[in-house]
C-alpha cells in the first residue's frame, strides 16, 4: 500500500520515513507521483485549515491516501510570531538562514528566560475515496538560541531552536531523539493508528 507524504522537502520526508517505519506502507513524496510542482494556496489562518487544504489537494490529485502537515513557530516575546507561516517570516525571497537571522535580530537583547517558543505541528490525513480528512496536533516547547549553531543537520529553524530539556539546538540532536520529542513526532504518533485503520479498512 502506498502512502503519499504531501511534501517536497527532503528533510521532512526523511523524518517521516523514521516516524512511520512501523507502518506496512511505501512512503512516496510529491516528486515520486509527479506532483513536485503542484502549488497549493495555503491562505487560511489556522494550521488545521492549511494542513487540510494541502492534504485534500494532494490526495485528490494522486488518488492516494495522503498525509500533509503544517507547522507554526510561536515565540512568546514576539507576540507569537513567526506564527502559522514560519516559511514566510521576514518577507519573500529569503533563504532559511536569512529567516533565522531575522528571528535572532528580532530577539536581540532578550536573555534566555525571555526566548521561550514552541513548534506546533498539525498533520492531516485524507482518504481520497471518501474525501474525509482528519487532523491531529503535536506541540514541542523550547527556546530560541542566542546565536545560530554551526554545523549539524536539519532544516528550517533547527539551528536556532533548543528543545526543552536540552542545551543544544535541534541541528545537533540526533534524528531519533528529535523525533521522540518533536512537534511532528508527537503528531505522527497520534496519526499512526488512524492510518492503520484506513489501510486495513
Ligand atoms: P511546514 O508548514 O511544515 O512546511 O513548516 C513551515 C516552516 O516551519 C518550514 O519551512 C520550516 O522553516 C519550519 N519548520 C517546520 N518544522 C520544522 C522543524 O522540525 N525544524 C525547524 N524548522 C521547522
Amino acid at each position: 500500500m502506498d502512502l503519499l507524504i504531501g511534501t517536497g522537502n527532503a528533510g521532512k520526508l526523511h523524518e517521516y520515513e523514521e516516524l512511520l517505519a512501523g507502518l506496512p506502507v511505501r512512503l512516496l513524496g510529491l516528486k515520486d507521483v509527479g506532483l513536485g510542482d503542484m502549488e497549493v494556496a495555503e491562505d487560511a489562518t489556522t494550521l488545521e485549515e492549511n494542513a487540510s487544504l494541502k492534504v485534500q489537494a494532494y490526495s485528490q490529485a494522486s488518488g492516494l491516501i495522503t498525509l500533509a502537515d503544517d507547522t507554526g513557530l510561536f515565540v512568546d516575546a514576539l507576540g507569537g510570531e513567526p506564527g502559522v507561516y514560519p516559511a514566510r517570516y521576514g518577507g519573500p525571497g529569503l533563504s532559511s538562514q536569512q529567516r533565522r537571522q531575522k528571528l535572532l535580530a528580532a530577539l536581540d537583547g532578550r536573555v534566555e528566560a525571555e526566548r521561550s517558543a514552541r513548534f506546533i505541528c498539525v498533520i492531516a490525513l485524507a482518504n481520497p475515496r471518501t474525501g474525509r480528512t482528519e487532523t491531529v496536533r503535536g506541540v514541542c516547547e523550547g527556546r530560541i538560541a542566542l546565536a545560530e549553531s554551526d554545523g549539524g543537520s536539519g532544516f528550517g529553524y533547527d539551528a536556532v531552536f533548543i528543545p526543552q530539556g536540552y542545551d543544544i539546538t535541534w541541528a545537533h540532536v540526533p534524528l531519533a531523539a528529535k523525533n521522540a520529542i518533536s512537534h511532528r513526532g508527537q503528531a505522527a504518533r497520534l496519526i499512526i493508528p488512524m492510518v492503520r485503520s484506513l489501510i486495513e479498512g
